[in-house]
């Protein structure tokens, strides 16, 4: 297992979910510079309760545990990791707190850190609700390759929060420190917006998929799913907005309704797209990884556009899992049906792990695949 060593000390981290021969760590060159540059700046005179944004892994909330910090994080995978990693060091987990990126922090913190998100939107809407809440004089400091960091990234972070500078580079990485102008003028940030697809709403808040406008794939999907479901539990899994199982609810009024995804923002979008259609049936909302602790043989249908990354980590693992979970999941005569690009490969894995697999409809881009647990 690879270990952290920063100046507060030498820490175990994992990456979850967890994989045999895993080959990458669990935090980067910028979790190691941050950590550096808090270490330089408070020694162990840490701010108590400083807020923590976007740690992937738990790398910083576990080297700062002592100062009993506040994780602001729309990833369900960061939350599960930040406990792991907790345990592996032998840190009571009761040192950190979770807040869920739906949830707003409604304390000014001592301090600010942050992990740059994947999506811009997201970032912006934390800048907006940072500037509300911090007082006037604190300097937030964020980290990230500096590959990821970009001119449009640091005139963002003047528009929405204010004066901002960046650091010399470190083994590729950067820190951005930027000083909150109360004065700035308002900004128009217009999420959670709702977009109409075929008189279908659908919700999306900032750190969602897709959010500005459907993504192509899905609306292929949207022409190929599974039809007279009657009272079926279908798990949408990897959510989004809820664009596939809203449109499958309001086609079939009485099936069950399961909404899954890692992203807080995604399970809160498709919740508020669900209301948004006034739809009336059984429906559950669920932040998780994958369908890890779902009961076997419990859903009839599944149906899923998997994700290609995770974080900035471009893969198939997450794809896999999928796939593989649900089948676990799926009762006998069960079918997952699924929607990808077409040079993914996802045939031959799907027969692989079924045994069976067909096309249902295909284009010059995406195809729709099914496959039925025996
Ligand atoms: C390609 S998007 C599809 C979103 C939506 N179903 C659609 O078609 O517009 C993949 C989704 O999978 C979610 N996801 C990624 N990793 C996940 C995981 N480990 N468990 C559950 N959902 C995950 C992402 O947050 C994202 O919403």
């Amino acid at each position: 297992m690879e270990s952290l060593t920063c100046p507060f000390g030498t820490f175990k981290l994992q990456r979850l979910p967890l994989r045999k021969n895993e080959t990458l760590r669990a935090w980067d060159a910028a979790d190691e510079y941050l950590l550096t540059y808090i270490h330089e700046q408070f020694g162990q005179a840490l701010p108590q309760k400083p807020l923590i944004i976007n740690d992937s892994f738990g790398a910083l909330g576990v080297a700062l545990a002592a100062s009993q910090p506040v994780q602001w994080n729309n990833s369900w995978i960061s939350y599960i990791s930040q406990y792991h990693n907790a345990e592996l060091n032998g840190i009571d987990s009761k040192q950190i707190d979770w807040l869920p990126s739906t949830n707003r922090p409604d304390i000014a913190p001592s301090a600010v850190f942050m992990k740059l998100p994947h999506n811009t939107c997201l970032l912006e809407e934390q800048l907006l609700v940072l500037r509300e809440l911090v007082p006037e004089g604190t300097t937030l400091i964020a980290a990230d390759m500096a590959k990821h960091i970009h001119t449009s990234t640091l005139e963002l972070f003047e528009q929405c929060f204010g004066p901002t500078k960046t650091s010399l580079a470190k083994k590729k990485a950067r820190l951005i420190f930027s000083t909150v102008d109360k004065a700035l003028p308002a900004v128009n940030f217009n999420y959670p917006r709702t977009i109409d697809h075929n008189g279908m709403k659908l919700v999306n808040h900032a750190g969602v998929f897709s959010r500005q406008k459907l993504d192509i794939g899905t609306r292929f999907f949207l022409e190929h799913l599974p039809e007279a479901l009657q009272d079926a539990h279908i798990i949408d899994l990897g959510c989004g907005n809820g664009a596939l199982g809203v449109h499958i609810a309001m086609k079939n009024p009485q099936a069950q309704l399961t909404f899954v995804d890692e992203s807080y923002m995604s399970v809160q979008s498709a919740q508020e797209s669900w209301t948004a259609n006034n739809l009336q049936g059984e429906a559950e909302f669920r932040a998780n990884d994958c369908l890890t602790d779902f009961p076997k043989d419990s859903a009839d249908i599944i149906v899923c556009n998997p994700p290609f990354h995770q974080g900035n980590t471009v893969g198939d693992h997450i794809a896999w899992r999928m796939l593989q979970q649900s089948h676990e999941v799926l009762r006998k005569g069960g079918e997952l049906r699924i929607v990808g690009n077409r040079h993914l490969g996802y045939h031959a894995k799907l027969k692989r792990l079924f045994g069976n697999c067909q096309t249902v409809a295909s284009n010059n881009k995406f195809v729709v695949l099914s496959a039925i647990k025996k």
